[in-house]
């Protein structure tokens, strides 16, 4: 495997998971909106408020085809970088892809006091996060693996990982 993907929407625990799963496959972890952050010298809402979301997307592509020309590293997605057909098959190419999903109800709870996310700032109602998924369903599908995190811990769901891994060969 060259490397692991991890895609889901806000608040799925993709770099909770991450960060663990590098250490446990002796790899690197490589989170994208930190890099995006990094390159760009500003915070992923100073990107969206100055810049825009298509300025940010484009970013995002940057850095998607950067990782995936690199292996040996857990690398974690924002929610919307599969949204663009370009960085889901970078994506794909990069790696084998998980996605992580929850239920509206959770997703919400856990990003109840987010102050983080640009996208949430207009709100974050169960119908308006329900929307958002159920727009973004058919990219979060297109992966190797998907994994319900609704009540699971980070320790169940990096077993699960590993177990598909080692199916894999
Ligand atoms: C976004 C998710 C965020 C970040 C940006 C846009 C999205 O990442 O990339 O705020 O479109 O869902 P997380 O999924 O890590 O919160």
């Amino acid at each position: 495997m060259k490397n692991l993907i991890l895609t889901g929407f806000m608040g799925t625990g993709k770099s909770t998971v991450g960060r663990i799963l590098a250490r446990r496959l002796g790899f690197r972890y490589a989170d994208l909106d930190a890099l995006i952050v990094e390159r760009a010298g500003l915070s992923i809402n100073d990107i969206f408020a100055r810049y825009g979301e298509p300025h940010f997307r484009a970013l995002e592509t940057g850095v998607i085809r950067d990782i995936s020309s690199h292996e040996g590293a857990v690398v974690s997605t924002g929610g919307g970088a599969v949204i663009s057909p370009v960085n889901r098959e970078l994506l794909h190419t990069a790696g084998v892809v998980v996605n992580l999903y929850a239920t509206v109800e959770e997703i919400c709870e856990r990003l109840r006091e987010d102050c983080e996310r640009p996208l949430l700032r207009e709100g974050r109602s169960r119908e308006r996060v329900s929307a958002m998924m159920a727009e973004r369903e058919p990219f979060y599908a297109d992966a190797d693996l998907r994994i319900d995190t609704t009540g699971k811990t980070v320790e169940d769901v990096v077993a699960v990982i590993i177990k598909f891994l080692g199916t894999k060969g």
